[in-house]
């Protein structure tokens, strides 16, 4: 029997809608209404991005069940702008600039608009404690915050973005994709989908290694109506593998007969979306025969341990070495040495939109069958590679549209749903579509490289660093990805924005029954910043340093190389731009933090007292 409609009052208008009672609000408000502005990042209540207001008060519309809305009032972000002007909060969001990657904004302002509607001259601890069930990944919050106290009666500005270019150098500009952002306007992956769309699923791996073998995959279709087809490796048309370098393209699309790590993709359903959306993952016919896994560096690196891949004896993917000056000579000299160990652990990049994505197959003026992919991406040339190598034709066949973005922070530099939709768009000749739930992107998407750290510091007494040496250990995971250049070029950083004057670094990548570990904003140098900048603070503490001035001693200047013999003539302005810090306050907050233990009877060398008195009172 047909549901009956539930009507409903949608940003001031009338609405019937026919959808199961028990469907989700967000789902309903995107895709029954094409109301995209409200976005979706957890499905679970977690990330406030699918706020709405219902009769007035912020709700996780993701947890709304659409039966609730009866005769209710619900409003969205594109309610908010009227006459073709931003409203106030929005026209305060767009002077602050508080809309970056924008998947976070309607509901940034759909709960700030709850909260002016109940109070409209909040305070600061107000606004944080309303705002406080939105996650932002990309803008710290203060802009936002900042925006919803700065709310002025004023409208906002016109719902065009602005074509004067005026100069831009030192001024605070408006961004020219903010009102997009502002208005839901802006189409991020998920949105915008082909309403003749079919929907893909990706079945995945519960075990960290395995072997696996499909059962009835007829039987399970012909039991789930609306399904078309279940992919698997065998459907690949092209090489059934991807990976950023030329060599080894060792990821595969789909698992041939062993996954590698826990959430890798074995198969995709592909069908109409409410009969995928019905599908049991346990009846999916699939037998597991779990094997014995490699899980951490220790494990990779033990004797007897599995090699995961030919391309890695040993299971090591890559080493690097810098090596630079004469090292012993460097500690023998050295007033103090210093050592320790570091470990990090896997670290998620938790972008708030999940990767998503469609594909849909397209016919050239000379009838050559073309494939067009829209998806979130960081890097559209390299998946127009990769997508044309899976699929087996010529790269300009292949043409890759970049929706907006909300946030990558480098994973989105790896494929994930592109190749997918791809294949599957190919083979039913129709756009297919697919958006990875939360769970199947913490699962399956790459993590900054988890590392095993050891460094030892040579400091003579003035506070100079005069040797380091350093070893990483870096689990890249079960697939190379960014591997190689994340664990190959840790040495070139590992003695930091330094001038050290002996260096011998090295490290190498593990490869692991865990996810591939990939790109994760600077490649390594926040793992290596970790033993540097620990030696540093202990050097100083031990030298009775600040710990402000013995950075600024030991700050790479023009002339002086690198690590790896690199001179830069000019552009290096680190030390200068440290002093301004310092004569900003920024040293207070350095002192504040680490109890002052400078020291009188010891002598001051000429550069240590300048920094250290420009540090105190630098002449204006
Ligand atoms: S809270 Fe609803 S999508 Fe995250
Ligand atoms: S602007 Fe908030 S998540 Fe990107």
């Amino acid at each position: 029997m047909a549901a009956d409609p539930i009507l409903v009052e949608v940003n001031g208008e009338p609405r019937e809608i026919t959808a199961d009672p028990m469907r989700r609000l967000s789902d309903v408000l995107r895709h029954d209404l094409r109301l995209p502005g409200t976005k979706v990042g957890c499905d679970a209540g977690d990330c406030g991005a699918c706020t709405v207001l219902l009769d007035g008060q912020p709700v996780c519309a993701c947890l709304v069940p659409t039966g609730q809305v009866v005769g209710a009032s619900v409003e969205t972000v594109e309610g908010l702008a009227d006459d073709g002007r931003l409203d106030a909060l929005q026209g305060a969001f767009h002077r602050h600039g508080a809309a970056q990657c924008g998947i976070c904004t309607p509901g940034m302002l759909m709960a700030s608009a709850g909260l002016l509607r109940r109070n409209q001259r909040p305070s600061r601890a107000e606004v944080e404690d309303a705002l406080g069930g939105v996650l932002c990944r990309c803008t710290g919050y203060a802009k936002i915050i900042d925006a919803v106290l700065d709310v002025s009666e004023v409208a906002g500005v016109e719902l065009k973005p602005e074509t004067k270019l005026d100069p831009a150098v030192g001024k605070s500009i408006a961004r020219r994709d903010g009102i997009d952002k502002l208005t839901g306007a802006a189409r991020f992956a998920d949105d915008g989908v082909p309403a003749d769309a079919l929907v893909m699923r990706v079945m995945r791996a519960p075990h960290a290694r395995a072997g696996f073998t499909f059962g009835d995959i007829a039987g399970f279709l012909a039991a789930h109506p609306g399904l078309l087809t279940v992919l698997t490796a065998a459907d690949i048309p092209g090489l059934n593998g991807f990976g950023i370098y030329p060599e080894p393209k060792d990821q595969p699309v789909l698992a041939e007969t062993e996954v590698r790590f826990r959430g890798e993709a074995v198969a995709a359903i592909v069908g109409e979306r409410t009969a995928v959306g019905a599908v049991e993952i346990t009846d999916f016919p699939i037998e597991w025969s779990p094997l014995p896994a490699i899980e951490g560096i220790a494990a990779a690196r033990a004797e007897g341990a599995h090699e995961m891949h030919t391309h890695a004896p040993g299971n090591v993917l890559i080493r690097g070495r810098v090596a630079r000056g004469a090292i012993s000579d460097a500690f023998d000299n050295s007033k103090i040495s210093l050592d320790g160990t570091w470990s990090t652990g896997f670290v998620e990049h938790a972008y708030i939109e999940p990767e998503a994505g469609w594909a849909r197959p397209t016919v050239a003026s000379d009838g050559t069958r073309r494939i067009e992919v829209r998806v979130t991406t960081q890097a559209p040339y390299m998946d127009r590679e990769e997508i044309a190598r899976v699929l087996g034709i010529p790269e300009p066949d292949v043409r890759i549209t970049p929706s907006v973005v909300g946030g990558g922070f480098g994973s989105k530099l790896d494929q994930s749903v592109g190749p997918l939709v791809a294949v599957a768009a190919w083979l039913l000749d129709r756009p297919v579509a697919c958006t990875f739930s939360r769970q199947e992107s913490l699962a399956s998407t790459t993590k900054r490289h988890p590392s095993e750290m050891t460094a030892e510091l040579a400091v003579d007494a003035d506070g100079r660093m005069l040797g380091l040496r350093f070893h990483g250990d870096f689990n890249t995971g079960a697939y190379s990805s960014w591997g190689p250049t994340v664990a190959g070029r840790v040495p070139v950083h590992a003695s930091g924005p330094y001038y050290v004057e002996a260096v011998q670094a090295t490290s190498a990548a593990y490869h692991t029954n865990q996810p591939p570990a990939g790109a994760f904003r600077g490649f390594g140098v926040p793992q290596a910043s970790l033993c540097h900048e620990g030696l540093l603070d202990e050097a100083a503490d031990r030298l009775g340093l600040d710990r402000l001035e013995i950075r600024y001693l030991n700050a790479l200047r023009a002339g002086q190389p690198t690590a790896t013999g690199q001179i830069f003539d000019q552009g290096i302005g680190m030390a200068e731009c440290w002093m301004r810090c310092a004569r900003g306050g920024a040293n207070t907050w350095m002192r504040r933090s680490v109890p002052m233990r400078r020291r009188v009877d010891r002598p001051v060398t000429a550069l240590g007292l300048a920094a250290c008195s420009m540090a105190v009172a630098i002449p204006q």
